[in-house]
This record gives structure tokens, sequence and C-alpha cells, in this order.
């Protein structure tokens, strides 16, 4: 019986699907993928990501493109940022190939899910690494279990590419230089939980988080990268060792620079706001999201309309979301078919 899903309403939230893919790597060795539908895992009661965190996670799309193929964004990109997560979080780092062939075969097994060209919606792909071995004293797992789950999704924010009011969190930090804020680390996520939700209560959809030494540099949003357009239309995005490094944000400084618009990745004074024409958040699940306004203690900065984005980030937005779809050539080489691993 064909799937019925009301693809134009979906949000950003958790569908099941056909399947979940699952590999163990136990004894020193990855196992076999295995395809399992029922959306539960069993862990050991002492499991180390239970207890001491020993987890970490990605998030990469697939598109429903128009001559009906389906092709990942830069899931490569992801693959290594997930090693680079599992090292500082003492886990084994699963292979890119296995990465890259588990996402494939996943998004094959659910192709029923992967939302058509026309409704402008995608399939999210969630990997996830934990520390399956049970310690009680604190100790790195030795064995570990990547799973994988595909889910389509809707825009993040109810009204999708439409301004929101941003606020900056001093009150609760998020991740500390030399600490694990440029791994996708799920502590991460924690951490920034109640900062967000005190944003979110004070009426702010996204709160900016600063450098939690000085409170003078502009890090991240709880979930995106930080980006900003001057009026003289150059990018600016941070440098701090303290933030993800934002595959879509990497993109969007490649196609500002294909523009003509220098791109300055540098430490950014808070203050520097006053100087934005434009500010957006970035990311995977957002792509962009444009921040009207920043309240800043009893200051507040405004970037243009309150209920229009800004010429470039639309411009930005509409450059990113073709390649994706297909509509505009994919001239950086960034999407990957579904079926080539
Ligand atoms: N920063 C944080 C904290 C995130 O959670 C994300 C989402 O993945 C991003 C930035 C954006 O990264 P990417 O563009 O690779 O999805
Ligand atoms: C993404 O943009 O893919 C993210 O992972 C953000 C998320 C935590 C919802």
């Amino acid at each position: 019986m064909a799937i019925q899903i009301d693809w134009k309403n979906l949000g950003f939230a958790y569908m099941q699907t056909e399947c979940y893919l699952k590999c163990e790597f136990v004894n020193g060795s990855w196992g076999e993928i295995e395809v399992c539908q029922d959306p539960h895992v069993s862990l050991h009661i002492a499991a180390t990501c239970l207890h001491y965190g020993q987890a970490a996670f990605e998030g990469l799309k697939a598109f429903g493109r128009k001559d009906k193929s389906i092709a990942m964004f830069r899931p490569r990109e992801n693959a290594r940022r997930l090693i680079r997560s599992a090292q500082r979080l003492v886990m084994e780092p699963p292979p890119e190939e296995l990465f890259l062939s588990m996402a494939s075969k996943l998004i094959q097994l659910n192709r029923d899910y992967v939302p058509p060209y026309e409704t402008g919606a995608s399939m999210y792909i969630r990997p996830c690494l934990i520390g399956t071995a049970p310690h009680i004293g604190v100790h790195p797992s030795e064995n570990f279990m990547l799973i994988m789950l595909a889910s389509p999704m809707g825009p993040y924010y109810k009204k999708g590419f439409f301004p929101v009011k941003g606020y900056i969190q001093e009150e609760y930090d998020r991740a500390a230089p030399r600490g694990v804020g440029f791994t996708k680390a799920g502590g991460n996520y924690a951490a920034g939980m109640m900062g967000d939700m005190d944003g979110n209560k004070k009426g702010f959809p996204i709160c900016l988080y600063l450098d939690a030494a000085s409170h003078q540099y502009i890090d991240e949003f709880g979930s995106s990268n930080f980006l900003a357009i001057t009026r003289d239309n150059k990018y600016v995005t941070p440098a701090s060792q303290s933030i993800l490094q934002s595959i879509t944000n990497t993109s969007l400084q490649l196609i500002a620079a294909d523009f003509g618009l220098t791109v300055e990745k540098r430490p950014v004074r808070v203050t520097e706001l006053a100087d934005f024409a434009e500010v957006g958040a970035c990311g995977t699940a957002v792509v962009i999201t444009p921040v009207s306004s920043i309240l800043h203690g009893s200051r507040v900065y405004s970037f243009g309309k309150e209920d229009e984005a800004g010429a470039m980030l639309t411009r930005l937005y509409q450059e990113i979301k073709g390649i994706q779809y297909g509509d505009i050539p994919d001239r950086h080489n960034w999407m990957y078919p579904a079926d080539a691993a």
C-alpha cells in the first residue's frame, strides 16, 4: 500500500520510516550493516553513552530532485566531522566509506519517504555514534554502535525562510575553549538547552552564544553558525575553537566568493553587530534563518526588516537550495548520488 504523507505540512519532527541501520564495532572491528525496523535499541545499563556522554551525532540531508534522482549534500564532510568528534570523545571513528554506504543504503531502503522535488521538503539523515561497553569507572568504551535514521523533514522554524528575533544568552555558556564545542557531541546540546529555553520563554526563537572565556566575541547560535553581511557586502563569520565547523557555512562562504564578496572568517567582536546589514543563522536543518534583531543586555541591534529577509541572504539561500535540488548546476561537485556507494 502506498504511504500517505502530507508533504507540504512536514515540520522538523521525527517520523518513523521503513527502517534504520545499525553497525557495531566489537572486538576491534566493524561488523555488518544491520537493517532494523523496531525503532528501539537495546543497551547495557552501564553503557558509557548513558552515564558519561560518549555520544556524537551528525545531520545531513538528501534531496528528491527534478530529474527524480536523489542526492545527498556533501555527506563526506559529515563523515569526516564524525571522525573528528569521535577522536575527541575517545570513540572509534567510523570509516568514511562505511558512513557513506550506510547513508546510501538507508535512503534506498526508505525511498518512499524521500519528499518529492515539488514539495520543497527533504530527507534528514541522522547518524549517531555511541559507546556501548559497560564501565562504571570513568573509562572510554571499547565497543561502539553507529546508528543512522532517516526522516522526511520540512522547515526547522515554522515559517521557513523568514526572520526571527535573536537573544544573546550570557547567563549560560554552551561550550568552552579547548572543550568539545567543535564536535557534535550530544552533551553540547544538553548544555545549551537551559539557555535556549530561557531565551524562548523571553520570546526569542534563537539564542546566540558568546565565547565562554571573555564574552567579548561571537561564537554561534545553539544549533547553527553565525554569519553576517556588512554594509559593504562582506561575508563575516566567526573563527573560534569552540564552534562547530558548519558544512552549510563553508559552502555559503564559497558561494559568497563566487558572487564576488570578500569572505572574512575571523574573531568577531559582539560590538560589531552595529556594523552588519544582514545577519543569519546557518546549518543543515535551517539552511539559512534570517535574524532581524539581536538583543544584548538592554541594547537591540537591528538588521533590516522584521518580515522580510535581506537581499544577500536571500540570494545565498536561493543559490544553495538551487544546487541542492538540482535547479542550478553543481559547480562545486557537492551533490552525492544516493546510489553511489
Ligand atoms: N552549529 C551547531 C551547534 C550545529 O548543531 C549545527 C548543525 O549541524 C551547525 C552549526 C551547522 O552545521 P552544518 O551546516 O554542518 O549542519
Ligand atoms: C542540523 O542542522 O543538522 C542540526 O544538527 C541541528 C540540530 C541539532 C537540530
